[in-house]
């Protein structure tokens, strides 16, 4: 969503704005714009659609100033257009702004009985004409920001440039991410470190309800009107990471890293000498845990459900799972001595936050799995199980799903032993399997010119697909469905193999390919079953088991995928790739836009 950019510094700062905005884009947006002080006034170039126009703007028209804000807007309030895109400007201050102001009407109303003129449709020009009737009133920037501040309501990270004011840059956060760039001799303010990445690596995260006043040489950081300090952290984004490498999308280099970021996760929660499994120290006594909950949303959902079966299995301890933006409303009971897990590769989904929230207030103990450990869901855990997989900027999760996946493996593995569930012997087989789990990724991966063909020859035409998997293949079912409909475009559905019978299997027809997740396990003969129905309906069958499953069945398939027999338990991870794999060669196939889907964000700020 929204990603937010401002340099102050003595150099001319559109290029870097720029720059930062191309680090943001993985966040998905539909217009963008910036705007400087050029003798003291602001200018702002602003186009809808992608960074090339914004590019193709500056080009004939460029932007000089040394002071500037920068922003990539995914429409919440007013459609995407040129006149509703950032930065948002009146005569007096220009903003960019990231999240939702919930009052907005209520503040329209007032200002304009004042006599205000709103030239777009955004909740955000609240907040420049809140600040230009505070500035009207004599108030300071400060003042002003200060003000402002008490009468906004909901999310938001924002960042301010005053008219006439070359020396300072102002930025505000409630909910939403906003971090503090520190150069030499010049200032960054941006939605995270990933935008400040190319400038520095020297970078403080404010905290909510935090406001900032920025000039060339430092940062000055507020709490209502008292002065706070907060740490300056070294950020570990390099440049280099942020580059596609030898590949044509982010999406295919992230399918890729996934054996070295497992590996790197693995090194972190397995002892490989001993085959056992190291967790973090932990805020909770596993053997009286009463209830586990899991929450999330979109693929890291799909983490929690998969995770369901594990800790259920492993630990013999009972679990709830649900979207976060459902159990956020639902107020449901929560046990004594429960603890909820939330998941969420940027770990600031608003949803997950709130629904994190809740379960704090219900004194479960909370943990969570985040990609990004300086995230607000990292910060308002009691404990953080991190994944490793480095930053990830295709819009559709792959490598942070995988690597949620073997945390949450190695946390249930670890709830397993000290609830006395699991053998010795059964946490090392089970720790022996994941560790030979990044070689046999690597050999999926190994298969790419066959999952190219079964995306250009079997789903890229077609107009709906079903994915189809039992026990814990469900949940891989539904994310490869999910994978395709986001990048593809084509209607997939995942299914529960069970539940064919009872709705989905009336669409069955040749035309209608049905992908079946089926490694060989305790129910490969349920899901042979439903696979046979299909079949005996005219469906064309993509298979994806082992040697044996294929023998079994994949002469009746239009096509197979032979992967590495793996231990059940692990399989969930390994299935993930080829679902992946058949999405990615599905969408280039079909020639959509891969690592920027349209109307998809990564980063999930809003409701
Ligand atoms: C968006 C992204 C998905 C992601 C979901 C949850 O929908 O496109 O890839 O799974 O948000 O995001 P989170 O950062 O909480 O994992």
């Amino acid at each position: 969503m929204c990603g937010i950019i401002g340099v102050i510094g003595n150099a001319p700062v559109t290029p870097s704005l720029v720059e930062a905005l191309k680090r943001l884009e993985y966040r998905g947006y539909d217009s963008a714009g910036v705007a400087t002080l050029v003798n003291g006034h602001i200018e702002r170039r602003r186009t809808e659609g992608k960074l090339v126009n914004l590019e193709a703007r500056l080009a004939k028209d460029p932007l000089p100033g040394t002071i500037g804000i920068g922003h990539t807007r995914w429409a919440t309030h007013g459609k995407p257009s040129e006149r509703n895109a950032h930065p948002i400007a009146t005569d007096q201050v220009a903003i960019v702004h990231n999240g939702i102001i919930e009052n907005f009407q209520e503040l329209k109303n007032e200002l304009v009985a004042e006599g205000r003129r709103f030239d777009s449709d955004t909740d955000t020009e609240v907040v420049a004409q809140l600040l230009t009737s505070n500035l009207e009133r004599q108030m300071s920037p400060q003042q002003a920001m200060g003000k402002a501040m008490e009468r906004l309501r909901g999310a938001f990270a924002l960042v301010a440039l005053f008219t006439g004011r070359h020396d300072i840059l102002m930025g505000a956060r409630r909910g939403s991410s906003l971090a503090v760039g520190h150069g030499d001799g010049e200032m960054y303010i941006g939605t995270d470190a990933l935008a400040l990445a190319p400038f520095t690596k020297r970078v403080t995260y404010l905290e909510d309800d935090d406001w900032v006043v920025l000039t060339a040489k430092g940062a000055t950081i507020y709490q209502g009107q008292t002065e706070v300090k907060r740490e300056v952290r070294q950020s570990g984004i390099s440049g280099a990471m942020m580059g596609k490498g030898n590949h044509r999308h982010f999406m295919l280099k992230e399918i890729h890293e996934q054996p070295s970021v497992i590996g790197d996760t693995l090194q972190t929660y397995l002892e490989p000498a001993t085959r056992l499994v190291t967790l973090p120290a932990l805020p909770c006594d596993w053997t009286k845990v009463s209830r586990l909950t899991m929450t999330a949303c979109g693929t890291a959902f799909y983490a929690c459900m998969v995770a369901k079966y594990w800790f259920e299995r492993l630990a013999r301890l009972p679990v709830d799972i649900e979207v976060a933006s459902e159990l956020r409303y639902r107020e449901p009971p929560m046990s004594e001595n429960g603890v909820c897990i939330a998941v969420s590769q940027s770990g600031e989904t608003v949803d997950t936050l709130a629904a994190l929230r809740y379960a704090k207030a219900q004194k479960q103990t909370i943990l969570s799995v985040v990609n990004v450990p300086e995230s607000a869901i990292a910060r308002e855990s009691h404990a953080v199980l991190p994944t490793l997989a480095g930053p990830e900027i295709g819009v559709a999760s792959t490598k942070a799903f995988t690597t949620q996946l073997t945390v949450l493996l190695a946390a249930a593995i670890g709830a397993g032993r000290a609830r006395r569930n699991l053998s010795r012997e059964e946490e090392m087989r089970l720790a022996g399997a994941l560790i030979e789990l990044p070689a046999h990724i690597n050999a999926a991966i190994g298969m790419e010119e066959q999952f190219r063909w079964i995306g250009q020859e079997i789903l890229a035409d077609a107009r709906d697909v079903l994915y189809i998997g039992r026990g814990s293949s469900f949940p891989i079912a539904l994310e490869g469905a999910l994978k395709l409909k986001e990048i593809s475009y084509i209607h997939a559905e995942g299914y529960a193999g069970g539940e064919m019978k009872h709705g989905p299997i009336a669409l069955i027809d040749e035309m209608v390919p049905v992908v079946v997740v089926a490694p060989s396990d305790a129910v490969f003969d349920k899901i042979a079953s439903n696979f046979e129905q299909v079949k005996a309906r005219g469906g064309k069958l993509v298979l994806l088991s082992d040697a044996e499953g294929v023998s079994r069945l994949g002469s009746q398939a239009a096509a197979s995928i032979i992967l590495p027999r793996v231990e059940p338990a692990v399989a969930p991870i390994l299935y993930t790739v080829p679902v992946q794999l058949l999405a990615y060669y599905t969408a280039v196939a079909k020639g959509t836009d891969v690592d920027q889907p349209r109307n998809l964000a990564k980063s999930v700020t809003v409701e």
